[in-house]
């Protein structure tokens, strides 16, 4: 059974742009992804889930194109392949730059395919264990009327995604309105270990105008395919395909320290020089490799394709999450099992672009696996919240006190008196 806390489908993922990675190409191996990988997250990766996600990664690409992905392809059928930032090999797969929304849904159509069940409008908001401390289910919460139910579960997943939307040190986000980390907050109150949560990462190019898309992700394959960033100068100031820590860093240090930024009548910002994509792929590169960007600045009276775009650093990506081992499982929590944004320990302490769509794929199709494997040994003894008592008093005893409410479920944009 899926709950979902808004409709099947609202995810991060819908909202991925540039693509996913896969070394399949005649001039790549997975070793070299994985070199790739390990030196953009700084070394930070545990070694056994960064060689799953690359060893896994071109079976993982075959199998979408299977069930129907519309992948960007060469007339003799090949995938058309770019860099991203820190790849040395052009080994990222795209559907054109909706390469998230393509995924997602074929996935979906599979979900519905399968007759696999959905409750949708419903969030998990406690993780309950049984009284041999294993995960058993989840307190669940109807999001419209707050009617409380219990699930009971042999095994548990959690996908619940990123945080974005909590906005942290005041950063607009490119995230849906439900990544709010609630996974990371339940899988912690059951013991579960965090590993890098303060590994934050800020997409480099945010839209940074107009302001009614500040935030807004400005894929990185506009970078792979040819525009640079260049400053209110005019000037290159870094290599327009750096890691996205060092990319966002730069941009940052352009806009403050070095005063190199553009006034954009609501905070600084570089441009992004779209134009030059035009100039290096040819007339009509940008209509049929990025027509989401063209479209969403059109919306603004912005030709791309004539003019540079304005850009800065967005919360896009939680690097950390809930430690877990090959298998899929909490490395804490027997029976507990997480997928996607909310595991840590892939990537490091940043993420390279594309090994996210890579992860939930490779990692939600493990956990699936292992926990349908898994759940026909188990027999649930009698079902706790004990462990929330636990956790309440270890709070008090730290003398944190707090009013907040988490997790936190949707960001809340009201303006307060
Ligand atoms: O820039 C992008 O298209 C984002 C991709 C990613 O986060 O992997």
């Amino acid at each position: 059974m899926i709950v979902t806390k808004l409709r099947i489908g609202d995810a991060n993922t819908m909202m991925a742009e540039g693509g996913i990675q896969a070394a399949d190409k005649p001039n790549d191996s997975p070793a070299i992804h994985y070199l790739d990988a390990f030196g953009g997250g700084h070394f930070a990766a545990k070694p056994e889930l960064l060689a799953k996600l690359v060893c896994d990664a071109p079976e993982a690409i075959q199998w979408l194109n299977g069930l129907g992905v519309e992948f960007d392809k060469a007339p003799d059928g090949t995938m058309i392949t770019t860099h991203g930032g820190g790849t040395s090999r052009k080994r990222m797969h795209a559907a054109k730059d909706y390469s998230g929304a393509e995924i997602m849904r074929t996935l979906r159509d599979e979900v519905l395919n399968r007759g696999i069940p959905v409750v949708d409008f419903t969030s998990a908001i406690e993780l309950i264990l049984d009284d041999k401390g294993n995960a058993a289910g989840a307190v669940l919460m109807n999001m419209e009327t707050q009617e409380l139910t219990v699930a009971r579960a042999k095994t548990v997943i959690i996908a619940t995604g990123g945080a974005g939307r909590m906005h942290y040190q005041g950063f607009p986000t490119s995230n849906h309105y439900g990544a709010t980390a609630d996974g990371l907050v339940l899988a912690y109150r059951a013991g579960a270990k965090l590993l890098y949560a303060d590994t934050l990462q800020y997409h480099p190019t945010g839209a940074a105008f107009p302001q009614q898309i500040f935030g807004a992700l400005v894929t990185e394959k506009v970078r792979s395919l040819g525009a640079k960033l260049v400053n209110r100068d005019g000037r290159v100031f870094m290599h327009p395909l750096e890691t996205r820590d060092v990319a966002a860093a730069s941009i940052i240090r352009e806009c403050s320290d070095r005063g190199e930024g553009v006034d954009t009548g609501n905070g600084k910002a570089v441009w992004l020089d779209t134009p030059m994509i035009e100039k290096v792929g040819g007339e009509g590169t940008i209509e049929k490799r990025i027509p989401a960007m063209m479209r969403m600045f059109a919306s603004y009276g912005i030709d791309i394709r004539k003019e540079p775009i304005l850009v800065y650093p967005t919360l896009h990506y939680q690097n950390g999450g809930i430690d877990i081992n090959v298998t899929g499982m909490s490395s804490c929590v027997e029976n507990l099992y997480v997928a996607g944004e909310a595991v840590g320990g892939i990537h490091g302490r940043n993420r390279l672009m594309g090994n996210s769509l890579l992860d939930i794929i490779v990692f939600g199709r493990t956990a699936g696996r292992n926990a349908a494997v898994k759940s026909k040994d188990v027999s649930l003894g009698s079902l706790t919240l004990e462990h929330i008592a636990r956790f309440d008093k270890e709070r008090k005893d730290a003398g944190i006190v707090t009013d907040a409410v988490s997790p936190k479920l949707l960001p809340d944009y009201r303006r307060h008196k």
